[in-house]
């Protein structure tokens, strides 16, 4: 069974918050933010809705399809706009999709975790399904709190995954949750993100490494023969500890978070589009994309692009 990527798309708010602008009301500093995180600026604006709608279309463009092509939205989604209903009808609704439409929340690894369940749901008989990964995280952040506001951000993205008898860009998947680190970054109803940074630092480095590992095993490749690793943009110094171990050269993973923040399940097809505009997937080549986040949850694929 095959699936192919037809169509990218992102979508981020206009509005632009540096470091510095953070540094007027929060005790903190573009030196801090910086070395600490590797973040510079974010975009801080929107919807859950509002940017899945405009990322969505865009891949659907880039795709070349029409809503009557899309058998199935999948939206990866921490921050809904409502606890009911779910975002994914009102996008599905807004692009003129007439199939079926649901959430998935798995935080920052929601972007992988949607892209493996549009995965089975191709191989059970879905031609077409439109995956978003959409945050508004900035609504659920206390700006008062230093810890996470220099850190989360709004933003979305988006593809058209199809299925193909004969080929495949996506060769393997590892997921997992433990339940027992859910304390660790939390959200409660009506509240603010909260977390234990040093504690998820730790177990993020080590499930992204564990997670890769596997994914490159079933795919029977090695990381000697990756050309991009896309991983989830939460903090350089994560992604920096991460390919080191898995013994990637930094040059080979691509850095958004600079500009964008910690987008949660927005992060990787940001990142992957990014990689895309400026060429640097090429056709036979393979990728890692991987992700960790609340949960904690964590997932890697590896795919060929085609
Ligand atoms: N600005 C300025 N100073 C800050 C700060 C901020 N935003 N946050 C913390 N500090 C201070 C601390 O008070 C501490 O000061 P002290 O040495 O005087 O006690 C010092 O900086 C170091 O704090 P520490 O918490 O040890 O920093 P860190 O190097 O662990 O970085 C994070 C903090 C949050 C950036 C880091 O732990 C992290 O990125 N963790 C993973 C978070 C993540 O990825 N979350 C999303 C998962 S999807």
């Amino acid at each position: 069974m095959g699936v192919r990527f037809k169509g990218w798309g992102v979508a981020v708010p206009e509005r632009i918050v540096t470091n510095d602008e953070l540094s007027k009301t929060l005790d903190t500093s573009d030196d801090w933010i910086a070395e600490r995180t590797g973040i510079r600026e974010r975009r801080i604006g929107g919807s859950a809705k509002s940017l899945g709608v405009l990322a969505g279309k865009r891949a659907m463009d880039d795709a070349f399809v029409d809503p009557a092509d899309i058998d199935f939205l999948v939206l990866a989604t921490t921050t809904p706009d409502r606890i009911a209903p779910a975002t994914a009808p009102m996008i599905a609704h807004e692009l003129g999709l007439s199939c079926p439409a649901m959430d998935v929340n798995a935080a920052c690894s929601g972007f992988m975790y949607a892209i493996r369940t549009a995965y089975g749901l191709l191989e059970t008989g879905n031609k077409r399904i439109l995956v978003i990964g959409a945050e508004h995280l900035s609504r659920w952040v206390d700006w008062n709190d230093r810890n996470m506001a220099v850190l989360l951000a709004d933003g979305a993205g988006a593809t058209v995954l199809e299925y193909d008898p004969n080929d495949t860009d996506l060769l393997s998947f590892s997921l997992g949750a433990d339940g027992s680190a859910a304390d660790l970054l939390t959200c409660e109803h009506g509240g603010f993100f909260e977390m234990d940074g040093k504690e998820v630092f730790r177990r993020a480095v080590r499930v992204v490494v564990d997670s890769a590992e596997k994914a490159l095993e079933s795919a029977g490749i090695s990381a000697d023969d990756l050309s991009l690793v896309i991983p989830h943009q939460a903090n350089i110094r994560i992604i920096q500890a991460a390919t080191q171990r898995l013994g990637i050269e930094m040059e080979r993973a691509v850095v958004v978070l600079d500009r964008f923040g910690n987008t949660s399940s927005a992060s990787i097809p940001l990142a992957f589009d990014d990689a895309r505009q400026n060429g640097r997937i090429k056709p036979g080549e393979f990728a890692l994309l991987t992700g960790f986040g609340a949960g904690m949850t964590w997932a890697s694929a590896i795919i060929r692009w085609s």
